[in-house]
């Protein structure tokens, strides 16, 4: 197949020790007042105060939302975007993890959109001209700051949604590795574990046939020549640091290499997207409320299992990446998931969906569910359907790889 890439990017990424500094001159020439979105942790951070105090230097009218939920309710998009009414920002200043970054998003749509956000759950129904987002992650995960996403929960739907456009990129991002140095080892594991399930899943999605409408007729198109790269960059990154970020948060280097990751997964995601392992988790996630990282690292050893046969030679890629010494495709392609399995455990995240609160009459709905995320499901390199999805879910529940490598 000829080559074929996509990228779709914020037009400044600044990335590095310190960077946050430079936040009022990306903001500056958006106008005169400035919406900070951030939450209740971060609202009583010094390091919060600083941005809002280095922004009024530069002569804006800064006000703050701090009180964005994890995991994204409507009601706090809702209560977000009233306060926005009042504040009338001409720039949105998104500071925290993915929850706070995609609820600034949301927001920007709101202020120029009036309709319902579900009339915009899919892809490409953002209209142009939404505010401009400046996101500054404060966890290595998401990758919210590049990606085209917003993930809420829709309490009529039960289970997370989102809304894909190339309108939801933020305008500009600022990651500094400095604001993760708060991050608690428990979140550092769970939001880092999220970033390689996205490395994985972008770097293994189907390549499709690189059609002219293939890159402007769809968010997400499969793995492509930009997106290898990003991803095979981000899978070297966190193999190497985040054991390490998680063991000693005080490390500037695993820090900065466990966020570059992360962004580098975010890029390359935002275009091939992602796949079954983002797909079981948003119903896993609706029955147990645990954190989105935490459920997709859970399962993707199992997806990895499921897609092997179809793998060999991308997973053998993927040991080498995790530095595993040279041997055959077919082996290779074993340890690649044995690592992935063995670097989840060393950071603590759970082996099997019981331990995370799963009940087995909840193994059914889950299944279903799984299938009607259409645009993961689809990027599955393997082609999933409610027999594969079962066969998953069960290994997962019993925390058994062996009954997928029949
Ligand atoms: N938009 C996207 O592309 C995308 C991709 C994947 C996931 N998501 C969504 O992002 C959300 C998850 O984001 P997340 O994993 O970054 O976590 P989060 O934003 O939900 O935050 C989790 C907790 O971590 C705390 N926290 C954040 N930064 C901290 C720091 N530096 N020090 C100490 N505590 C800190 C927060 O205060 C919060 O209590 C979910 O809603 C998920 O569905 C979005
Ligand atoms: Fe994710």
């Amino acid at each position: 197949m000829r080559a074929f890439g996509v990228q779709r990017s914020p037009r400044t990424i600044l990335f590095g020790a310190g960077q946050r500094a430079a936040l009022a001159h990306l903001v500056r020439p958006h106008g005169q007042r400035a919406m900070i979105c951030t939450d209740s942790r971060f609202g009583a951070d010094p390091l919060l105060s600083g941005m809002a105090a280095s922004l009024r230097d530069a002569g804006l009218t800064v006000g703050v939302y701090d009180g964005t939920l994890a995991e994204l309710p409507m009601s706090c998009i809702d209560e977000a975007a009233q306060a926005a009414r009042d504040i009338r920002p001409d720039v949105i200043v998104a500071v925290g993890g993915g929850s706070c970054i995609d609820l600034g998003k949301l927001v920007a749509v709101r202020l120029t959109y009036d309709g319902p956000l579900s009339d915009l759950y899919g892809e490409f129904r953002v209209p142009d001209g939404v505010l401009p987002v400046i996101a500054v992650p404060t966890t290595s995960g998401t990758g919210s700051e590049v990606t085209p996403v917003a993930v809420l929960d829709d309490p009529g739907l039960g289970v997370k949604i989102g809304i894909s456009s190339p309108n939801l990129i933020p305008h500009a991002a600022v990651c500094d590795p400095e604001l993760t140095l708060s991050c608690p080892p428990g979140l550092t594991a769970n939001t880092g574990a999220d970033a390689m399930t996205h490395a994985i899943e972008a770097f293994t999605t189907l390549r499709r046939d690189p059609t002219p409408d293939l890159g402007v007729a769809n968010v997400f198109v499969g793995s492509n020549v930009i997106s290898h790269m990003q991803a095979a960059t981000a899978i070297r990154c966190l193999a190497g640091h985040l054991e390490r970020a998680v063991r000693d948060g005080s490390d500037p280097v695993a820090r900065e290499q466990v966020m570059l990751g992360a962004l580098l997964a975010g890029q390359a995601f935002g275009t091939a997207g992602t796949a079954a392992a983002h797909a079981i988790q948003y119903p896993v996630g609706a029955c147990t409320h645990t954190p989105h990282g935490l459920g997709v690292a859970l399962l993707l050893p199992y997806v990895m299992e499921f897609n092997r046969p179809d793998c060999v030679g991308i997973f053998a890629d993927i040991a080498r990446l995790f530095g595993l010494p040279d041997a055959p495709d077919d082996l290779l392609s074993r340890q690649a998931i044995d690592a992935v399995d063995g670097l989840f455990g060393r950071i603590g995240i759970p082996k099997s969906l019981a331990a995370l609160g799963v009940r087995e009459a909840d193994l059914g709905t889950i299944a279903e569910q799984s299938l009607t995320a259409r645009r993961l499901v689809k990027n599955n390199p393997r082609p999933l359907d409610l027999d594969g999805v079962r066969r998953i879910i069960a290994a997962a529940f019993e925390g058994n790889r062996d009954l997928l490598r029949s």
